[in-house]
């Protein structure tokens, strides 16, 4: 082998290696990169946002009224702001840019007399919604674990869950036309 062959042999493994070298730190820069941008991300994003959070108080608020668990509870309920207030705060406490606008907890469900079954079952509900809207598993627990401090404000202790009679009033009837 030439002397200049030879110092072609020897620089050109010498810049593989240096490559191989550069490669793989890169490699790891762009894992860290891609690692720290997940850990970042919010449980809202990771929900799907806006749009997915939506579809899925919609679909869960459909399931719940077809659960005779817990379906009796919204008989005089204005659906609407329901969802509406569900999707605040659902989106607030995945960290999402919404502030929750309606009651406290204890004071939405205190005539409800809910029980720790009738809890279960709306959880129940909401797990299923997610997965009709391709949550992850893992991502629909992280949601799961910011309600379940919110139990004790909702079930009632000894909850017999019958609502009671004035629990949600009716909705005034429309004033007769002339
Ligand atoms: C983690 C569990 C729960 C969450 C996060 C939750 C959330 C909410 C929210 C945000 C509202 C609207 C508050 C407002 O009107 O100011 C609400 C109302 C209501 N919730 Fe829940 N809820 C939970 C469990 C339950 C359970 C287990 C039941 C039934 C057994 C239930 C029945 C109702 C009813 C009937 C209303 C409407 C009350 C009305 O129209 O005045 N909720 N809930």
């Amino acid at each position: 082998m030439t002397k200049a062959a030879r110092m072609f042999q020897f620089n050109s493994g010498f810049n593989t290696m240096n490559i191989n070298k550069l490669l793989a730190v890169a490699g790891l820069g762009a894992f860290l990169v891609v690692t720290n941008a997940r850990a970042e991300e919010t449980l809202f994003a990771q929900i799907g946002g806006e749009a997915t959070l939506k579809a899925t108080v919609d679909t869960m608020t459909d399931i719940m009224l077809d659960d005779e668990r817990i379906n009796f509870t919204f008989a005089n309920t204005d659906l609407a702001k329901f969802k509406k207030l569900l999707y605040e705060q659902l989106c607030e406490l995945a960290g999402g840019p919404c502030k929750y606008t309606g009651r406290t907890m204890f004071e939405a469900h205190k005539k409800l007399n809910t029980n720790n079954a009738q809890f279960n079952a709306l959880a129940e509900d909401l797990y299923i919604a997610f997965e009709k809207h391709g949550v992850p598993y893992r991502v629909q627990n992280k949601m799961m674990a910011l309600l379940a401090p919110l139990q004790p404000e909702v079930v009632k202790k000894g909850g017999t869950g019958v609502p009671d009679p004035d629990a949600v009033p009716k909705p005034a009837p429309a004033a007769a036309s002339k």
